[in-house]
């Protein structure tokens, strides 16, 4: 069988961040640093790491910001320069060598699976990674990687998944799967947000997917769902009825950095895993935890 390379990603990144308000009012949630970095970053390496080569972020109103994120910046390298700072220099300049980082714009924020669709051109024909970048992965094989071995082998759908906890499936797509080998699942179903007695499984559905072309045609299909929004699980339902799909469980930590308390757990994760601001990190939380203020 000859299986298409995954090359491509999309990144829907044109949500309203309504979660972290008023912050998101002129600043993209993406934008928001985690230590020193934008969560967009991190999900950009992410999928460099794993051998993207081109990559979509899907834009809203006043995402300019990430436009010029992952642009270059003359004026500011050649102030670092001036004044010595090669660290910084290198910091700076790195991220607009990264990639080849196409934009495109969702003009209203009418779901992911609109957004997703928006991807349709870029794609042309290819199987595509969906990363969305409220989910920071922390993962020794990048997390998308993980997904994309799996599609190598078997070129079908892939859906990323974790076990959560019974009372926290109310908040996720979740997967009914029959396990093929250790942590890999044929898909039965998939149920959007179920009631926690409803839910066939603790599979949660995280924001990590490779997926076939014949998504787009399912896209165009779906009426609006849950929240009156084009939602991506419909589309999935739907692109399930008529081929096979698999989920894989992810091996690494993931924080839900759309979430104020993922976000900060997110914050102090990773920058405990920091050279720099790490050691004095770790010192200030273990004082707090001796003097009993945690
Ligand atoms: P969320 O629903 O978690 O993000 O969408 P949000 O709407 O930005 O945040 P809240 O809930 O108001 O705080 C998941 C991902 O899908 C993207 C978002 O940017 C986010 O990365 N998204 C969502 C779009 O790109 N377009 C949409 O219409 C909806």
């Amino acid at each position: 069988m000859n299986v298409k390379k995954v090359r491509k990603a999309i990144i829907p990144a044109a949500g309203l961040g309504t979660r972290f308000l008023p912050a998101t009012k002129a600043l993209p949630k993406e934008m928001i640093p985690i230590v020193d970095k934008p969560a967009i970053q991190y999900i950009v390496e992410e999928a460099l790491a794993a051998g993207i080569e081109e990559i979509l972020i899907v834009i809203g109103r006043d995402k300019a910001a990430i436009e010029d994120h992952f642009d270059k910046s003359y004026e500011l390298e050649k102030d670092l320069e001036e004044r010595g700072k090669t660290g910084l220099l290198q910091a700076v300049s790195k991220i607009s060598d990264m990639a080849d980082i196409h934009y495109i714009r969702q003009k209203s924020p009418l779901g992911l699976g609109h957004a997703v669709n928006k991807g349709r051109v870029f794609a042309e024909g290819e199987p595509v990674a969906v990363l969305l970048p409220d989910e920071i992965m922390d993962c020794r094989t990048p997390c998308i990687r993980q997904m994309i071995d799996v599609y190598e082998e078997y070129a079908c759908t892939v859906l990323g998944v974790l076990r959560v906890p019974e009372s926290e499936v109310e908040n996720y797509g979740i997967v009914k799967g029959e396990e093929l080998e250790k942590g890999l699942y044929r898909v039965i179903d998939m149920v959007e947000k179920p009631k926690r007695e409803e839910a066939p499984s603790d599979l949660a559905i995280i924001g990590r997917y490779v997926i076939t072309p014949e998504i787009f045609e399912a896209l165009s299909e779906i009426r609006p769902g849950a929240g009156g929004e084009l939602q991506l699980t419909d589309a999935l339902r739907l692109l399930h009825a008529k081929q096979g799909m698999l989920a894989r469980t992810v091996e690494g930590s993931r924080y839900d950095s759309g979430s104020k308390a993922g976000f900060l757990q997110a914050t102090v994760e990773l920058a405990l895993k920091r050279e720099d601001v790490g050691p004095e990190f770790r010192a200030y939380l273990r004082r707090m935890a001796e003097e009993g203020r945690i």
